[in-house]
């Protein structure tokens, strides 16, 4: 008889399954010496459904992932009538418009891609400046904040003397939903970048810092420019002490060593992309999320 459902995919398969009692078929990723992708799943089963899950790692080209997802969906399409795929960092999405007269609307392509073979779409956090997710795909999609969970890491501060701060308008939401878990003061950042030269610079509201534990909350680091940026107008401020908590490390230990320069006394992310320092590992909360709003 078919299973009912099977997990495809890398290491968070083996978690997942292990975490709702399923079976995961994991892939084995080769890559030709002209860089094409040519994964190949362990087994071949039938299912009546397949979840599709593959972690980007550090030093994996972000097209090379997403090729080895396209042709994984292709691939789980032939082996049952409905595939859920999740992908915890979905690409391309700061291309949610077009900057530029002639550019690809790179954001909705994608999406138009990937969902060419799925029946439902989920990922954590996606960039969700111009466009939300529900502008890119016209499957049923889910973007799962990981905020909650990450303020989870916080036990320890005292949301009395402590400030959750977003860098620009967009971050509203991830300093809200951190805040249901830790209520603390929030401060929302304005930040302007200059389209010729790359710089940015911030606008704020009156400051009153002086001996305030200050966490810095953005959905994706990457040089960590951003961060660090508004980390140094904080410490003018004296505050006593600043921490980060993002959920997409970009470019892997990098991102999270580019912040150490500062001195946080904590610096908390997840393991969307692979990196050695995480905190939080999403296996939990999507294994959360899928049984209790999918009913898997
Ligand atoms: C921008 O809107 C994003 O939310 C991040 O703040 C930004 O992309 C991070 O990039 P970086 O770490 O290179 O400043």
């Amino acid at each position: 008889m078919k299973p009912r459902t099977v997990i495809i995919g890398d290491n968070f398969a083996e978690e997942l399954a292990h975490q709702l009692n399923l079976e995961a078929i994991l892939v084995e990723e080769r890559i030709f010496f002209d860089g094409e992708i040519q994964p190949r799943l362990l087994q071949e089963k039938k299912a009546e459904q397949i979840i599709l899950i593959l972690q980007k790692k550090a030093d994996q080209g972000i097209n090379d992932y997403l090729i080895e997802y396209l042709l994984l969906a292709r691939k789980a399409k032939d082996l049952a009538k409905k595939v859920l795929g999740i992908m915890p960092y979905l690409p391309y999405t700061r291309q949610d418009a077009i900057f530029e007269e002639g550019e690809p609307l790179s954001a909705l392509y994608l999406a138009e891609l990937i969902e060419q073979n799925l029946a439902l779409f989920l990922t954590f956090n996606m960039h969700e400046h111009r466009k939300r997710i529900r502008d890119l795909f016209t499957i049923p999609a889910y973007n799962v904040s990981l905020f909650q969970d990450l303020a989870k890491q916080f036990q320890e501060f005292d949301p009395q003397q402590a400030i959750v701060l977003g860098p620009d308008r967009e971050a509203k939401t991830f300093v809200d939903d951190f805040c249901s878990n830790f209520p603390a003061e929030k401060i929302i950042f304005l930040k302007q970048r200059n389209a010729k030269t790359g710089q940015i610079t911030f606008s704020y509201p009156k400051l009153n810092l002086k001996d305030k534990d200050v966490i810095i909350v953005d959905d994706l680091v990457s040089t960590g420019g951003t961060i660090l940026a508004v980390a140094k107008i904080v410490k003018q401020f004296q505050a006593r002490s600043i921490s980060f908590a993002f959920v997409h490390p970009v470019l892997g230990d990098q991102s999270f060593e580019a912040l150490k320069v500062v001195h946080p006394k904590k610096i908390i992310t997840t393991n969307t992309i692979s990196n050695s320092y995480f905190e939080l590992d999403l296996i939990e909360p999507l294994a959360r999320f899928l049984k209790q709003e999918l009913k898997i």
